[in-house]
């Protein structure tokens, strides 16, 4: 009964593809459709195809029509989940923060609004309800369908940013498999519009992996991301995407030293994918920088007299006990090793680093700084939310599930809460207007994770102190990297965000919240004894379709009413991009560590 806590927010890795030239196959099949066939052609081992054609997957997707009273029971069981578990529902209503790029959302009744339009399709629906909830630009909180997200469109050229000397801005081509030759030219425009503002509004309007707009702008981007054991090009979401792009292609004009040019490029579904490899990277150097140990999620560096440390994720494959184990015990070897020679001071590089278990950011934490808090949660109460809290709290062995009470130390007490009812408390804010209830506030108890699996490696003391410490993201540290870079921000720590646009400086992390969860977990919950049929029949959603959702929302320890998700937290201080530093972290690394003890 044991569910993981884990916050399953993976920036995907984006890998580069090699293009060879379409291999016609023969149609010998006639009652197979185009789905099936692009299923095969996947599937099949004896497949010649490199990469499938937008046009096919536009026909596969427009075989199911929309059908209005599918939509509707759609909607109603969307509705229901956020209002019985989406601890931001009625914040969203609220003015932003002018730091974020945000509009106040009534998601409720816009949910409703979309069942006015008249759709074709079923992707149509599917996407527009999609796009709505991710204008909540929340990155735990999205709809996803297993058939009309299973592709991922690539135009096969990546691009970045760079602020040049005079402080203008620049679109450049960071990596093209296609035309080598485009490396680096300058991309005046896309689609006959300049560049800048094509990448800005498509950053503005269809990302959501931050509230801030320029973190958006770096994902819409290509960046350098350590992950897997190696480094690869991460995010560029407007080359590669995982909705059907709405034109089967995208044309560039281009200056390459002088030389003006427009290409085109074709949307095309990748099969197999080839790694990036940045000419300033090997398995044992960055730049200058010295390998000295491989932690797997997270790598230890020295540059000139000081330490880097990379960390990639705080997911733990299969979510494996041992692995876990193996990876806690490795980090601590590698700052035991820090220590050991002698290193004074440390660079956290936490660049693309989509989050994971939330144990292992709270551990990371209290490894540095032992006497730390975690940030306190609490969750809605209300008729949906309660039968599975108190369900579920009468499992003995349910101690470390998400809505069991024993799992949480009250803030108040700092020990366990009595009973099931002390946990759910008596505590209604106004949020968006109106009087929400929610759960006492609490902590995680760390150790119910670890319950009959493992003691966790207890770390020596370590030298460093908030001092000897910066932390350097691209804003694209999410959830669990929130939590251990939004925290040592409150004790201090100095951050920088590198990217984004100049002179503004912006947010270095993103989504610190208590736990997320999702229909899938839930629907597992609606087989436990003393639940509701009405309840089971409400939270039913067509298994074809996932919802995720941000179940617990996360406090400041600093400011103690204000809620981590909302609050706009912009870097200390800002670095940018230029052709080596995109390409060679080791550049970045020198730049920050002007500033310890700062
Ligand atoms: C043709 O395609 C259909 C649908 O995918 C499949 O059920 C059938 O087995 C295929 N027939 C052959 C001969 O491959
Ligand atoms: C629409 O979906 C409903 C419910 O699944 C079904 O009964 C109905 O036949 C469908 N309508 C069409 C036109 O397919
Ligand atoms: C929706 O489409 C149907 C069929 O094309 C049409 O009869 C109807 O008037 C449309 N409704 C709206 C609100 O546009
Ligand atoms: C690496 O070190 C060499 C020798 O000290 C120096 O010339 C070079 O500029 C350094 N490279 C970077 C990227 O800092
Ligand atoms: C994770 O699980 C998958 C599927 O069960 C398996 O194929 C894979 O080898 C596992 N990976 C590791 C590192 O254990
Ligand atoms: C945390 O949970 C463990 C395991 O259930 C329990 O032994 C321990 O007392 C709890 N911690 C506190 C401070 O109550
Ligand atoms: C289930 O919930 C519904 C509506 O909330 C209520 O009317 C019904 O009595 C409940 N049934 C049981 C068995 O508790
Ligand atoms: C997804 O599942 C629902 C319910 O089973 C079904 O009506 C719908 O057509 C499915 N969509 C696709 C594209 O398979």
């Amino acid at each position: 009964m044991k569910t993981t806590y884990v916050i399953t927010f993976i920036l995907i890795l984006f890998t580069n593809i090699v293009y060879p030239n379409w291999i016609p196959r023969k149609e010998n099949n006639k009652s197979a459709n185009i789905c099936d066939k692009l299923d095969e052609y996947v599937n099949s081992p004896y497949s010649e195809e490199q990469f499938l054609k937008y046009s096919d997957i536009k026909a596969c997707y427009e075989l199911t029509s929309y059908n209005k009273t599918k939509a509707i029971q759609v909607i109603e069981t969307v509705k229901e989940y956020f209002k019985g578990f989406y601890a931001l529902l009625d914040q969203a209503k609220e003015n932003p923060n002018p730091g974020f790029a945000l509009r106040p959302i009534d998601l409720i009744s816009e949910l409703d609004l979309v069942l006015k339009n008249n759709y074709s399709y079923e992707y149509q629906f599917i996407y527009d309800v999609a796009s709505l909830i991710e204008e909540m630009r929340d990155g735990h909180t999205k709809l996803r369908s297993d058939v009309y997200y299973k592709y991922t469109f690539d135009q096969g050229l990546s691009m970045y940013s760079v602020i040049k000397k005079d402080g203008t801005q620049q679109i450049k081509v960071f990596n093209d498999v296609k035309e080598p030759s485009n490396v680096d030219c300058q991309v005046i425009d896309i689609d006959d519009r300049p560049a800048i503002d094509v990448i800005i509004e498509f950053a503005r309007d269809h990302t959501f992996f931050s509230r801030d707009l320029s973190a958006r702008f770096n994902s819409a981007l290509a960046s350098l991301a350590f992950g897997n054991g190696d480094f690869s090009i991460a995010g560029q979401l407007f080359t590669y995407r995982d909705q059907l792009p709405k034109t089967p292609s995208i044309s560039y004009t281009l200056n390459c030293n002088g030389k003006i040019s427009k290409i085109t490029r074709e949307w095309q579904v990748p099969i197999e994918n080839v790694q990036y490899e940045s000419p300033y990277i090997s398995g044992t150097s960055v730049g200058n920088a010295t390998l000295i140990f491989d932690a797997f999620i997270a790598r230890f560096y020295i540059l000139q007299d000081f330490g880097v440390v990379l960390i990639s994720t705080e997911d733990i494959i299969n979510s494996s006990w041992d692995l876990e184990y193996h990876f806690l015990s490795n980090i601590v070897a590698g700052f035991k090793l820090f220590a050991d020679k002698g290193i004074k001071k440390i660079i956290l590089d936490l660049s693309n680093n989509g989050g994971g278990n939330i144990f292992i950011g709270n551990y990371i934490n209290k490894l540095l700084f032992p006497n730390i808090q975690n940030f306190p949660l609490d969750y809605k109460v209300n008729d949906i939310s309660i039968p599975f809290i108190k369900e579920i709290s009468r499992i003995k062995k349910g101690i470390g599930n998400i809505f069991h009470y024993k799992s949480f130390l009250s803030i108040k007490t700092k020990a366990s809460f009595d009973i099931v009812n002390d946990f759910i408390g008596n505590n209604i804010y106004t949020r968006g207007g109106v009087q929400v209830r929610y759960t006492s506030k609490a902590f995680h108890n760390d150790t119910t994770n670890y319950v009959g699996t493992f003691k966790l490696p207890k770390p020596p003391k370590f030298p460093w102190t908030e001092k000897d410490i910066v932390i350097l993201t691209n804003g694209l540290c999410l959830s669990t990297c929130a939590i251990i870079t939004q925290r040592l921000a409150e004790i201090n720590v100095p951050t920088i965000a590198v990217g984004g646009f100049p002179n503004t400086r912006f947010s270095f992390a993103q989504y610190a919240v208590g736990d997320v969860s999702s229909s899938a977990e839930i629907q597992s919950l609606l087989e436990l004894k003393n639940i509701n049929s009405s309840l089971v029949s409400k939270l039913s959603l067509p298994s074809n379709l996932t919802l995720q959702f941000t179940l617990a929302e996360a406090y400041s320890i600093k400011n103690p009413n204000e809620v981590m998700d909302y609050a706009y937290r912009p870097a200390d201080y800002q670095l940018y991009y230029d052709e080596r530093s995109a390409r060679d972290p080791s550049c970045l690394w020198i730049q920050a560590a002007e500033y310890f003890g700062k």
